[in-house]
């Protein structure tokens, strides 16, 4: 009796330990039996919107980021802030992101055909996948099963994402505190190859970079007239394209850019400051040696696994927007 005893005990314990481990992390197929459907619907659902507005799919690349940065990937960049409590969103960093709607759009399509199953933050990790791959990026497959947190805190943005002013030092450091390694930040910061910055997030390399009205010395010097040209001192609302020519075609330009010495931010400036991030710039330049699809693809499915909620934390939000 006492031996049927121990052993339903140990058996209970090993069903314990594999309830664990399974909702420990995110994993390929996890809607396949309760919305096997969830990625053609976002996939349509982002095409409908990116095929009519393609500068969507920089700030929806960008919004993923920004959510897994902080609190990690759970969707609280999404929320909206409630009376009292200023929301990730409201930060400034967040102020300039755009493509709520695409979102909102596939959670709606998705909740008519599955009701309650799909999280708001796998919809964004899938949404950023796709965006890429709409504008002539890699694809890669994204491992879901991610669940929505409760909490949005604009403090939290302004203490974890990273400024456009970091040194590599900074950046390694902010990285590295979330698993992410050197090669994923000179990788992901290839995210740059698209999209738009408001004068403000460099204009101190154009005009006071050290406090005494100087420039940066490590900028092009031709390319610092002709953004002075766009930007004037003390511009709050234009905004420049980042990579310029192809800033709506992802592509390994980003990286042409950075080697010359046109990184926008002090932030790009900065891989070339550290030899193994400088070396992976340089060997990107020629596209047909580039191994940067492959790679972003891979740090992409890095960065998605950062503080995912699962199992039974959490919730699955009825609208991305609200807490349930
Ligand atoms: C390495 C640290 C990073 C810093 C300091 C940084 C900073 C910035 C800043 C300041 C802007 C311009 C915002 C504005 O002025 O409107 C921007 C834009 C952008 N960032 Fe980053 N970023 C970083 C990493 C990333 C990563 C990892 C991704 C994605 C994988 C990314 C994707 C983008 C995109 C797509 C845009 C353009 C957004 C648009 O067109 O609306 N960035 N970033």
């Amino acid at each position: 009796m006492a031996t049927l005893k121990l052993l339903s005990f140990l058996i209970l314990q090993i069903f314990c330990i594999l309830e664990v481990a399974n909702s420990q992390g995110v994993e390929l197929g996890f809607y396949k039996k309760t919305c096997p459907n969830v990625e053609a619907i976002v996939k349509q659902t982002t095409a409908h919107y990116i095929s009519r507005a393609p500068t969507l799919a920089a700030p929806l690349l960008r919004m993923h980021f920004h959510d897994c940065f902080v609190r990690g990937c759970d969707g609280s960049v999404l929320l909206n802030s409630t009376k009292g409590n200023q929301a990730e969103k409201d930060a400034i960093p967040n102020q300039s992101l755009r493509g709520f709607q695409v979102i909102d759009a596939a959670k709606s399509a998705l909740e008519k055909e599955c009701p309650g199953i799909v999280s708001c933050s796998d919809i964004l990790a899938l949404a950023a996948r796709d965006a890429v791959e709409l504008i002539n990026g890699p694809t890669w497959a994204v491992p879901l099963g991610r669940r929505d947190g409760r909490v949005s805190i604009l403090l939290d943005a302004l203490k974890n994402l990273p400024t456009p002013f970091d040194n590599f030092t900074t950046l390694k450091t902010t990285f590295g505190s979330l698993g992410l390694n050197v090669k994923d930040l000179v990788v992901l910061s290839g995210g740059h190859t698209i999209g738009m910055s408001h004068c403000f997030s460099f204009s101190s390399r154009l005009y006071n970079f050290t406090g005494k009205g100087d420039m940066d010395p490590n900028m092009d010097q031709n390319y610092i007239g002709r953004l002075k040209i766009k930007c004037k001192s003390g511009d709050v609302t234009t905004i420049v394209e980042m990579d310029p020519g192809s800033f709506k075609s992802f592509d390994t330009d980003y990286y042409t850019m950075v080697s010359k010495r046109r990184g926008l931010f002090a932030s790009d400036a900065a891989l070339l400051t550290d030899s193994q991030t400088k070396a992976y710039v340089l060997s990107q330049v020629n596209p047909y040696g580039s191994t940067f699809f492959k790679d972003f693809g891979e740090s992409m499915i890095k960065m998605g696994k950062i503080g995912v909620l699962t199992g039974k934390a959490g919730e699955i939000r009825k609208h991305c927007a609200f807490r349930n």
